[in-house]
């Protein structure tokens, strides 16, 4: 990731540092206002990182909770053999309840946990696995850029919801990211953003990304996408995913499904980016999804730079679920490491994993 504005090049949203064991995050709560990196050295630490969403979007947050299972292993390197699986569960449920729709968190932790166990809970092992998860996030990424570029055209409109870019992702992005790669190979594309209510992901980190990349943008509230789609002046709709059902059903940013909806009414294309790590294999129904729903001071103020400021009647109760979701037959296609993919193609190579 090149944050220009500060001359920062190959920069990541999420680092282990292996000579000083510590997790750098970029504190996302604060962009587009201050690029700021904190360093973590705890489970403890890094779980309310992520329930406070220092580090946001599914594959950022599943290589957080990679090297937080790293860190279990090594926060219970005293405790004797027989105790040792018991333990590493008590720290890895706490890891995994951080947040519990995005489920690269839940299938990433997972996959440290179990190497932690198939090497007699070696630390070493433990965070080799953990680096190679965040590797192979990177070159899924890198992937889905190169291959959602494609099917973007020269003088696209693209709209876009919450962020799903770089910083979101360790580097590249996926559904941002397959703009800014469309738009280095030099096409036109105008984007636009969805400011994505409650916590402005769109409207901050977004327009932030774009910005940095030099991409020519606008932020809408969400409520005018619809109005857009009408006047004809939105060419395709690319976003992320939180987790994909084995039938392609997404569950994304709340709202993704008013967007899918209205592009569905307009019959403009509506692509969902996503690594494998975003693959739920378990999940039978929408009933076993679970929706996030979080703090009502976050519909009631809104953060600025330096104040958060009430924006609704302070006595009125708050509904704030954080992802809500949309079926496969809104969807035209999914954006994956192996391609661009119809429902029956991602079915098939879900089935392959
Ligand atoms: O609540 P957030 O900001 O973590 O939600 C993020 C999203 O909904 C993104 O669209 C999704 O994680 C994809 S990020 C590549």
């Amino acid at each position: 990731m090149k944050i220009k504005s500060l001359g920062l090049e190959n920069i990541k949203s999420v680092e282990w540092d292996f000579e000083k064991n510590h997790l750098t995050l970029i504190d996302q709560r604060l962009i587009p206002f201050e690029v700021k990196f904190n360093q973590y050295t705890t489970v403890g630490d890094i779980c309310e990182a992520i329930k406070t969403m220092v580090v946001r979007g599914a594959p950022a947050i599943g290589v957080t909770a990679a090297y937080a299972t790293a860190l279990a292993v090594k926060e219970i390197e005293d405790t004797p053999l027989c105790d040792k699986k018991e333990k590493l569960e008590e720290k890895l449920d706490l890891i995994q309840a951080t947040r519990p729709t995005a489920v690269d968190l839940n299938n990433y932790s997972f996959r440290v946990y179990q190497a932690a166990l198939e090497t007699n809970f070696s630390v070493e092992e433990s965070f080799l696995a953990a680096r190679r998860l965040c590797n192979l996030v990177l070159e899924e990424c890198r992937l889905i850029c190169e291959k959602g570029a494609e099917i973007i055209n020269d003088g696209d409109t693209i709209l876009t919801h919450c962020n799903a870019g770089p910083l979101a992702t360790v580097d590249y992005g996926t559904a941002l990211g397959t703009i800014i790669h469309a738009h280095n190979q030099g096409k036109e594309i105008h984007v636009i953003a969805d400011e994505t209510r409650p916590r402005l992901q769109g409207a901050k980190i977004t327009g932030w990304e774009l910005e940095q990349e030099g991409i020519s943008h606008q932020i809408i509230s969400d409520s005018v996408a619809a109005f857009l789609m009408s006047k004809g002046e939105i060419s395709k709709v690319i976003l992320g995913a939180d987790r994909c059902m084995k039938d392609g059903t997404i569950s994304n940013k709340i709202g993704t499904y008013s967007v899918a909806l209205a592009a569905n009414y307009h019959t403009i294309p509506f692509y969902s980016a996503f690594p494998w790590s975003t693959i739920d294999k378990d999940s039978e129904s929408i009933d076993e999804f679970k929706i996030e729903l979080r703090d009502s001071n976050e519909v009631k103020y809104v953060k600025g730079q330096t104040e958060e400021i009430l924006v609704a009647n302070p006595g009125s109760e708050v509904l704030n679920p954080a992802f809500d979701i949309t079926p496969p037959n809104l969807i035209s296609g999914y954006i994956t490491p192996s391609g661009v993919l119809n429902q029956e193609e991602l079915i098939n190579e879900i089935n392959k994993k």
